[in-house]
């Protein structure tokens, strides 16, 4: 029985497709080698000799209008599977596409990663549908939305917040997000090695504001298997996205992902702000001199005075040096808050900014390793059952 069922009567894409999952899916690829596609599921599966495949691909060289006559017939009558349509298509037809119940959509010129991720999804979607709507505990059936602030730059955001995406994505691949809220000076994508096709502008125009399919497909797809909304690489860009544009894309993406980690501007801008208020989690982070503490004190009052106070809070002391000539005692005290991980400072992390490579995606050995490991823990629900009422434990440096 096979698993993904390809209908294109292109032979070099079969041939693609199968050595793409023959390195690394589990399960067969069946091809159908025709442009006219069955009328419905019962003509297929007779086709088929079988039922049930789990990933349905439409191949190059089949016409539009009969793709989306096909789709159309499965979303009512098999809602479960997941449709794949292979096409360089326009961004207008990707919105009837996806309407008529096509999940995905791969590039022709797709590379055999490319393909595995995108069928990986593609299988988990089906085996979500069939397993039943599942409701997390958290957040109203919704993701968690992890929020990395601080007052100050230079201190960590991005560090960490590419770091908890990597690490959460390893307990949960292809079900974290990362976006990059510093609209202006992000550097997500360089953090995480990435030329993204589509940013957040792309991802707060009204197309996608009113269809999350539509949003997807402006996500950038990492190889560590997470998603990525970077920042426009142009700042001027930026300007003109609201804080209700920023509210809205996180509500979408909180309902589409179990993990939305997003990274921010130094500052309380009103964009991060409207990003916080989404938030499950806040991580504030601090490097280890007096002024960046002093920063985080304020930042906290603020956020008091403001009332916005998200459900969970977690203090990083980032950078951390027993030389720095201060300890955790006065650390808490300076900021006025219990640090909750301590990371110390590491030539291994420097290292892994420059090279656009995440210390967590490489399994090191190093003690920065280990802190961000234990901050990533901290949102692994497991964890959470077990530590609910010692959220803030003592650290040392
Ligand atoms: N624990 C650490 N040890 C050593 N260098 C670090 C550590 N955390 C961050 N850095 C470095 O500090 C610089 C600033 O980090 P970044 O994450 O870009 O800060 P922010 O996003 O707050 O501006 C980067 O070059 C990064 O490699
Ligand atoms: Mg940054």
């Amino acid at each position: 029985m096979s698993r993904f069922v390809l209908l294109s009567p292109n032979g070099e894409f079969d041939q693609k497709l199968r050595a793409a999952v023959s390195n690394g899916l589990r399960g067969s690829v069946q091809t159908i080698a025709s442009d006219i596609l069955p009328a419905g599921p019962q003509e297929l599966f007779a086709l088929l000799n079988q039922e049930q495949p789990e990933v349905l691909i439409i191949g190059p060289d089949v016409p539009y209008e009969e793709a989306l006559r096909f789709a159309k017939v499965f979303d009512v009558q098999l809602p479960g599977l997941s449709l794949v349509l292979v096409s360089d298509v326009e961004p207008d037809f990707l919105l009837y596409a996806m309407r008529a119940g096509i999940r995905d959509i791969l590039s022709p010129h797709a590379d055999a990663a490319e393909i595995r991720v995108l069928l990986e999804r593609a299988c988990q979607s089906f085996a979500t549908r069939h397993r039943g709507p599942e409701t997390p505990a958290e957040n109203n059936g919704r993701g968690l939305v992890i929020g990395v602030f601080s007052p100050k730059g230079g201190v960590g955001k991005t560090t960490l917040a590419t770091n908890i995406a990597i690490g959460l994505g390893q307990i949960a691949p292809m079900s974290v997000v990362i976006v990059d809220l510093d609209l202006q000076f992000g550097d997500v994508a360089s953090g995480l090695y990435l030329n993204p096709e589509h940013t957040v502008t792309d991802a707060v125009t009204p197309a996608a504001a009113q269809d999350s399919l539509v949003l997807k497909a402006f996500l950038t797809v990492h190889p560590a298997g997470i998603y990525a909304l970077c920042a426009p690489p142009n700042p001027v860009d930026a300007d003109h996205i609201t804080p209700e544009q920023v509210s809205r894309l996180i509500e979408q993406l909180a309902q589409e992902f179990q993990y939305v980690v997003i990274d921010t501007a130094p500052g309380m801008p009103e964009i991060g702000l409207a990003a916080m208020e989404q938030c499950t989690d806040v991580v504030w982070v601090s490097a280890m001199d007096v002024p960046s503490l002093r920063g985080l004190r304020s930042g906290l009052e603020v956020l008091r005075q403001l009332d916005i106070m998200p459900e969970s809070r977690h203090v990083v002391l980032n950078m951390a040096d027993a030389k720095a000539g201060l300890n955790v005692r006065d650390v808490e005290a300076t900021i006025g808050a219990p640090v909750d991980v301590s990371i110390p400072r590491s030539r291994a992390v420097a290292l892994s900014t420059n090279r656009g490579i995440p210390v967590l995606q490489e399994s090191k050995k190093d003690p920065a390793v280990k802190s961000l490991r234990q901050l990533v823990e901290r949102f692994n629900p497991a964890w959470r059952a077990q530590t609910q009422r010692k959220l803030h434990r003592r650290v040392v440096i």
